[in-house]
């Protein structure tokens, strides 16, 4: 079997169980799709053909983020030998290489399995091969019964078992691989008399037996590989081994986690060496972190560019689209949004910087608010480099403040500023001596009488 490679994943059906309006290969793991995780898996092995069978509610959602792979609508969920007979429809009709069948909510599968999985079709004699698992606890799960010789006689479905094969803890991962000469052929030879009445693509091994075929076995080393969603307690376990994944890799890579179990982090989250994250800090998609930056506690960070050196936190939330350089340091209830701070900035005390470009070197004083938004529009500021925005100050945006100058304490700008000037925008005070004491005279002596 060298005649390339096909891969049909299954994401059509209900899942009732999830009890959500977005399909179920859509629900996220570390900020990616179920299905993307599978993808990532599969991609590099080059399949000639991908296709994904999906349900006349999800196809264009699924589509959308499988693209550029195809998808094929399966019209009634009539069970997964039905699937598979839709996504043949969508295959190359002369194809004749391994066709790998694969669940669209298998995130945790990798990609050495599905080698040993290709390794076993390729045996002598065999039509196909399963991946299986063995199970502590496999109700739910089809179950493998084996011949004598090893290989595979049937797959018994968890509802149409008698007492003694429940009791078998060798279970199918719903992962086949299948000679693309035979797979026509065999599925449509599939019936629908079962206990659920529906066309199960666990009936291939019987199948090839009937035609001397034999169906290899391949085991899992690790059966949370075979874990499926089918609700959201699952969803939560994935997430949870994900991330026990996503974090040992990091630390792996030279970065520490002072607290492992309460960082989160995204598929796609780059850290270099030395970074140092303390706890409970959300990391979103999207988010490169450079050489020796420090994440302080409770910070929030989602589609940002941290710098090597700098420092974010505690409790700061860095939004998409912002870019902390090198060395600048934002730190405690600073939120950013669409924002660049060049290096050496420093925005260490409450405030909001949205639309933002401030320049090298800057300080924004504590409370300082760019008002971005006007209730129909975002607009845009820039603070020139060494500027001084001094505390409690509330930029009207859109405004320019230029390289050096310095915006007083209190004050609201609506106007630009030139480099180096001064803009001082707030009610002029008076000191009046002796006023307090006055008053005070006045009133202890009206109530004494
Ligand atoms: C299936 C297997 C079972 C295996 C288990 C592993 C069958 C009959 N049973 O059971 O042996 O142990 O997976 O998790 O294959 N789907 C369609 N169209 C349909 C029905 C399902 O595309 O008409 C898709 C679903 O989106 C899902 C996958 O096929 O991704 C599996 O369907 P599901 O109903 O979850 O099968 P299980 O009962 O879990
Ligand atoms: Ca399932």
């Amino acid at each position: 079997m060298s005649d390339g490679l096909a891969c049909i994943i299954l994401a059509g059906g209900n899942s009732k169980r999830m009890k959500s309006k977005t399909p179920k290969v859509l629900h996220k793991v570390a900020g990616l799709p179920l299905i993307g995780w599978l993808l990532r898996t599969v991609e590099p092995l080059n399949p000639d053909q991908v296709v994904v069978v999906t349900a006349p509610h999800s196809d264009a959602a699924i589509a959308a983020a499988v693209a550029p792979h195809k998808t094929v609508i399966q019209k009634e969920a009539k069970g997964t030998g039905d699937a598979v007979k839709v996504a043949l429809s969508a295959l190359d009709k002369d194809f004749k290489g391994q066709i790998l069948i694969l669940l669209g909510d298998m995130p945790l599968l990798r990609a050495e399995s599905i080698a040993d999985l290709m390794g076993a079709a390729g045996e002598e004699g065999a039509g196909l091969s399963v991946l299986a698992a063995d199970m502590a606890d496999p109700a739910g799960y089809g179950r493998l019964a084996m011949k004598a010789d090893g290989t595979l006689e049937k797959i018994i479905e968890d509802k149409d078992c008698d007492e003694a094969q429940r009791g078998i803890t060798l279970i199918n991962t719903g992962a086949f691989c299948v000679n693309g000469t035979y797979l026509q052929g065999w599925v449509n030879r599939i019936d629908n008399k079962n206990a659920q009445g529906e066309y199960y693509i666990t009936d291939l091994p019987a199948i090839a037996g009937q035609d001397g075929l034999t169906t290899t076995v391949s085991v899992l080393e690790d059966e949370d590989e075979a874990l499926g969603v089918n609700d959201r307690i699952d969803l939560s376990q994935i997430e949870y081994l994900k991330q026990l994944e996503l974090r040992a890799a990091a630390m792996e890579a030279g970065v520490t986690l002072t607290d492992p179990q309460s960082v989160f982090l995204s598929h796609d989250t780059k850290i270099a060496q030395d970074v140092t994250i303390e706890p409970n800090v959300m990391i979103g998609a999207g988010v490169e972190i450079g050489e020796g930056a420090v994440i302080h506690a409770f910070s929030h960070i989602e589609g940002a560019k941290i710098g090597a050196g700098a420092s974010v936190g505690p409790y700061a939330r860095i939004r998409p689209h912002s870019v902390i350089e090198r060395g600048v340091s934002v730190g405690n209830f600073i939120e950013v949004n669409r924002s660049t701070l060049k290096t050496g900035s420093k925005a260490k005390h409450l405030g909001y910087l949205g639309d933002v470009t401030v320049g090298e070197n800057c300080n924004i004083g504590a409370g300082t608010v760019v008002a971005n938004y006007d209730g129909y529009e975002k607009h845009k500021c820039s603070f020139g480099a060494g500027s001084f925005i001094g505390s409690n100050s509330t930029i009207v945006a859109p405004v320019t403040v230029g390289k050096g100058a310095i915006v007083a304490a209190g004050s609201t700008i609506t106007y630009e500023v030139p480099d180096d000037a001064l803009a001082i925008a707030r009610v002029e005070g008076d000191v009046r001596p002796g006023w307090a004491l006055e008053r005070r005279q006045k009133k202890d002596k009206k109530k004494a009488s």
